[in-house]
């Protein structure tokens, strides 16, 4: 399935587990991960869910090959199921960013309550430059993080965004020698673990609550467009030519 999850202490892991295509996340990989947020939401045996990445690479993002063949048509499609269970978690979430993040990789962190990154791991969206349009509220919650001039930097230019600017921004915690990124995350999971379940789920709905509706309605006009864009020539060039430049 290319998803590991696990269950140890209170904490649930959610691993990308393909690190010979960098992570990138497949319709199959995202219903998998609805599946866990959705367990954990309701298991009494979850009380924090930590995403982590690989050795380099927390994920490249939506795999390109399927968007090309197997494109989301419809708001059913498993990533948009995968983004509303992130969004509907009142438990806490730990970005776990072993290294490089492209696109919803990034965008996944805004959704994150906490974040450690790895010392030299890089952040694009590149969607723009895919013909594509940004997604997972990303457009409503970049901006009100970084301000808009910021936000549109990177959500527009695609510019690459480097560790130190990513911690100056506060999209992260923390950022440390790979190595540290998840024992790290750990140890912030069984810390949170140990506060009282009621107190911190119902302390994540009030940070998280005025945003809620908002995002959701971000996700849904994203995806609507997002839609369009991925049966436009331009987007279906684009995705042909990272292909074609591997040889592939
Ligand atoms: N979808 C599908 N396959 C991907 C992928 C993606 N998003 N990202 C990487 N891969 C695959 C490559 O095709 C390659 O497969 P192959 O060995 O069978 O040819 C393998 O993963 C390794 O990738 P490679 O490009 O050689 O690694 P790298 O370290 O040189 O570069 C990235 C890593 C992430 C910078 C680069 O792979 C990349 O730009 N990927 C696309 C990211 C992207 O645009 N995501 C979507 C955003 S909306």
């Amino acid at each position: 399935m290319a998803i590991d999850v696990a269950i140890q202490d209170g904490v649930m892991s959610i691993a990308f587990a393909r690190p010979e295509k960098k992570n990138a996340i497949t319709a199959a990989m995202y219903s998998a991960m609805a599946d866990a947020l959705r367990a954990a939401s309701v298991e009494d045996a979850v009380r924090t869910v930590v995403i982590a990445g690989t050795s380099g690479v927390f994920t490249a993002g939506n795999d390109l090959g399927d968007f090309l063949a197997n494109p989301i048509v419809d708001l059913d499609h498993p990533v948009v199921q995968f983004m509303d269970a992130f969004v509907d978690l009142d438990k806490p979430v730990i970005g776990a960013v072993t290294g490089h993040a492209v696109g919803v990789g990034v965008t996944l962190l805004l959704h994150c309550d906490l974040v450690y990154l790895a010392e030299g791991a890089i952040f694009t969206m590149p969607f723009v430059g895919l013909g594509l349009v940004p997604e997972f509220g990303s457009t409503y919650l970049l901006p009100q993080r970084l301000g808009h001039a910021r936000a549109a930097e990177h959500l527009l230019l695609g510019e690459p965004m480097s560790a130190a600017d990513a911690l100056a921004y506060g999209l992260v915690n923390a950022v440390l020698p790979p190595a540290e990124v998840i024992p790290r995350a750990l140890h912030t999971a069984a810390r949170l673990g140990a506060l009282s379940a009621d107190a911190l789920q119902a302390s994540k709905r009030l940070l998280r609550g005025p945003q809620r509706e908002a995002t959701r309605h971000a996700i849904r006009a994203e995806a609507e467009v997002f839609v369009e864009r991925l049966r436009s020539p331009e987007a279906r060039a684009a995705l042909r030519a990272f292909f074609e430049r591997r040889g592939a």
